[in-house]
């Protein structure tokens, strides 16, 4: 009898050093698919290559794939991420909309799928979780800034560069931004139009406004990035104005090149978004396929910079 206890004890502890070994094995070959949504702005970049760094130093095996601002290529791109039985799919969604069907896909296939940065419109069952920063809150922090700097202006016109149409970054900024403001009378939106993430886009926008009211009464510009920001001020000092004075700047991202303008006196302030969202990414991929239950949401957290650590935060970003 104690014989075959002991044989029984020593059976179960066989499996369970075999069971962690597979898994363990499992996790040193894991082949992840990555659906970015393309290289608009110098965030999505810098976030492509931390997702890029980050799995070579895991060992991971990345597929990325650049859906170059097209859904439909996303959309091709997870559905070759299924046929090649990938272990797991991170999905970087260009819009809210569409995603079910593919996701549906993806879940038959008994894929998990992970949401990364921006938010989808999906039944959450089709997905495991999203790892991303608070983009409401991203918005309500650039109009409480706004309304600090602007508190002994009787009245401050507002002109907004509006991102990706139909994505969540600038649905949830827009959304943060006007909840805020409009807590304060004498601020006003008085014009929103999409630069589409864009330096290039921000510029033509930030031309636009210009070209259509009198540009003095402009008081403020708020991008939902720093690319079409960058892009504003070009348009703003063509016109023979001075961004950062004339026209108060606030953006999102924290960038390099928005930290090179605060130096030089043209912006004000920029909300964080990290780029760094692989590591947690990871972790949570590998913490599932290992069997633990994750949160619906893992949190990004954000912050807020100014000029006076510009310099400080431009050579911490770029090592100059
Ligand atoms: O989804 C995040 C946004 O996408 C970033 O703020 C912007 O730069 C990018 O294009």
């Amino acid at each position: 009898m104690r014989f075959y206890r002991l044989s029984f004890a020593v059976l179960v502890m066989l499996l369970v050093v075999f069971t962690s070994a597979l898994v363990l094995h499992a996790q040193d070959d894991l082949t992840i698919g990555f659906a970015q949504t393309g290289s608009e702005s110098g965030w999505r970049t810098a976030f492509t290559e931390a997702m890029q760094a980050e799995a070579e130093a895991q060992g991971i095996n990345l597929i990325f794939s650049d859906g170059q601002q097209k859904q439909e290529n996303q959309i091709a791109a997870l559905r070759s991420f299924i046929a090649q039985g990938v272990d797991a799919i991170i999905l970087a969604p260009l819009v809210e909309t569409g995603w079910d069907e593919v996701l549906q896909e993806a879940q038959d296939a008994e894929i998990p799928v992970f949401i990364i940065d921006r938010n989808v419109t999906a039944d959450p069952s089709l997905y495991v979780t999203r790892i991303a920063s608070d983009f409401v809150y991203e918005g309500a922090l650039a109009g409480a800034w706004l309304a600090t700097a602007t508190a002994d202006r009787t009245e401050c016109n507002i002109v907004e560069l509006y991102g990706t149409v139909g994505s969540s970054p600038a649905i949830d900024r827009a959304t943060g931004f006007a909840n805020v403001i409009a807590l304060f009378p004498n601020l006003h939106l008085v014009a929103s139009q999409s630069g589409d993430f864009t330096r290039t886009g921000g510029k033509e926008v930030m031309e636009s406004f210009l070209n259509s009211m009198d540009p003095s009464t402009i008081c403020a510009v708020f991008g939902h990035n720093d690319d079409m920001l960058i892009g504003a001020i070009e348009a703003i000092k063509e016109a023979g104005l001075d961004p950062g004075d004339d026209i108060l700047t606030v953006s999102v991202d924290a960038i390099p090149d928005i930290f090179k303008a605060m130096m030089d006196g043209d912006a004000n302030a920029t909300v964080l978004l990290n780029p760094e969202m692989g590591i947690q990414a990871y972790a949570a991929v590998k913490a599932y396929l290992a069997g633990e239950t994750l949160p619906p949401l893992i949190p990004v957290p954000s912050a807020m910079y100014f000029p006076d650590t510009a310099a400080e935060e431009y050579a911490a970003r770029t090592g100059s």
